[in-house]
């Protein structure tokens, strides 16, 4: 089966420059949810008709479409199905039509509808000429209608809301703008779909009503879940349907093992992958490619971009971490940074507003309190105490510090880079240093400490 996606809109309800298609959903595009569903369905051949934003629209979806122009964006689903016909023209085979503004519609629905055409085939000897994915809604309101013969899932015909009877616009079946049409019948209607006289658009809806009004048979196929067909017109469509994907995400994992406290204020976005026994906690944004591990407590309003979080590990509350690693079993935060290919090894400990970027620290190392290490590596147990800055940078150019296996660093010293300091060594507490420490020693870089007698007794005079 082929699949065409229809694009090209504007999408005006939005009111935005950027193309409704590219609008994000959890971080991905709308049309990464439309085409990824056609693809986990079986659907490989697609071609996707762009009009409004279409070269912004081909940078984002790359080479893995077929692309096809709209000459007139406000032309019609129809018309943008004809600026597709040399992608079906001559196809003897179903083809599957669906809009790009429908997120949410699931592969296994795709897959249900392969399935039913395949059984009405099968099992009554009916070439089937159109199916349309429907819902039943409470609020049937934008949606054009779907008017079935009387007890059964014959479709007659599909109105649009604006051209719908008050009557009409009673029906609460609703099309989902997902249709599979057998393409030679298809070509034989839509030559004849004529403008909407309300609208001047060319619907591809009427292709449905002129098939079933030439006796061929168009069928219903409904949604199993309603809020999948939810179409994406405005800016709180875009809210609704980013919250509906959320938690589908979040029981999907859930379901794998996951615990979620207070999920509705958890953000989380499909390429996150997670392990049994993690557990998130509210407030929580996991965004990007990141990857939990078993067993890791995600603290409230911790933030993880692009991250990986090995076993056990325990990031606390507030904390954010953005393209790093946390080995197994360290604990960072609460308020902590991590950015920039940051590494913090296993059983490390990185506290209370610690900031690390593109550093590695070693096994067991403590930064527990108040600093900066900045283009760093840290060996095994070293200990960085509360206060201590790395100076990185000295206007031009950013340096690198080493702080070799079992150092003590001293609160509020201070370590000016290009330096290394020795295994074992020691920086006095206080220090501004600025020469290599060897192995060892001890380096003291401090102001002698003078005792003023009676000094403040002199208040009192
Ligand atoms: C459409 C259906 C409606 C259905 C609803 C489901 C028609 C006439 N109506 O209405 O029955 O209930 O979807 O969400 O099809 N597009 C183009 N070129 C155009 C016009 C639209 O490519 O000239 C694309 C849009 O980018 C969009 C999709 O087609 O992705 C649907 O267009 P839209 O204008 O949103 O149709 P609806 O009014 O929602
Ligand atoms: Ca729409």
């Amino acid at each position: 089966m082929k699949a065409i996606v229809l694009g090209a809109g504007k999408g005006t309800r939005m009111k935005s420059k950027k193309p409704k298609v590219l609008h994000p959903l959890l971080g991905k595009p709308m049309i990464w949810y439309v085409l990824s569903t056609l693809r986990q369905a079986g659907l490989e051949d697609i071609a996707l008709v762009v009009g409004y934003g279409a070269e912004e629209v081909k940078k984002e979806v790359g080479d893995q479409v077929t692309y096809f122009f709209q000459e007139n964006p406000a032309g019609g689903t129809a018309d943008a199905v004809l600026s597709a016909i040399e992608f079906w023209r001559t196809y003897e085979g179903y083809i599957l039509i669906t809009n790009g503004d429908s997120p949410l519609v699931s592969p296994q629905t795709l897959r249900g509808i392969q399935r039913f055409i395949h059984m009405v085939e099968e099992y009554e000897k009916i070439k089937l000429s159109g199916v349309v994915l429907y819902a039943s809604l409470p609020d049937p309101t934008g949606y054009g209608r779907v008017i079935f013969e009387e007890g059964s899932d014959r479709i007659v015909k599909i109105v649009e809301e604006k051209d719908a009877t008050p009557q009409e616009r009673g029906v609460n079946t609703v099309n989902a703008g997902v249709y599979v049409f057998w393409a030679p019948h298809l070509l034989e209607a839509i030559f004849k779909i004529k403008p909407s006289p309300v609208t001047g658009e060319l619907y591809i809806t009427d292709a449905v009503n002129i098939l079933s009004e030439k006796g061929y048979e168009v069928r219903g196929f409904m949604a199993s879940d309603p809020s999948e067909i939810l179409g994406v017109n405005d800016r709180w469509d875009l809210a609704v349907a980013e919250n509906l994907l959320r938690l589908k995400l979040i029981k999907y994992w859930a379901q794998r093992g996951v615990t979620f406290r207070n999920p509705e204020t958890i953000w989380i976005e499909p390429d996150v992958d997670l392990s049994p026994e993690v557990e998130v906690r509210q407030g929580a944004v996991l965004k990007g490619k990141t990857k939990v591990e078993k067993g890791v407590l995600i603290g409230e309003g911790v933030v993880l971009e692009n991250s990986t979080v090995e076993e056990g590990a325990r990031i606390l509350p507030y904390s954010v971490v953005e393209s790093s690693t946390i080995k197994a079993g360290a604990i960072v935060g609460p308020f902590a940074r991590l950015r920039n290919n940051t590494v913090v090894g296993e059983s490390a400990e990185v506290g209370n507003f610690v900031e690390v970027k593109n550093s590695t620290l070693g096994k067991e190392v403590k930064a527990k309190h108040l600093s900066y290490i900045g283009d760093a590596t840290v060996g095994d147990r070293v200990n960085v105490g509360a206060g201590v800055v790395f100076a990185n940078f000295d206007g031009k150019k950013k340096y690198h510090t080493v702080v070799e296996e079992g150092a003590f660093i001293g609160s509020n010293s201070l370590l000016i880079a290009p330096i290394k300091v020795g295994k074992l060594a020691y920086i006095a507490g206080g220090s501004a240093v600025s020469k290599d420490v060897p192995e060892g020693t001890l380096a003291v870089e401090r102001a002698r400490l003078r005792i003023v007698k009676d000094k403040g007794k002199q208040k009192l005079l």
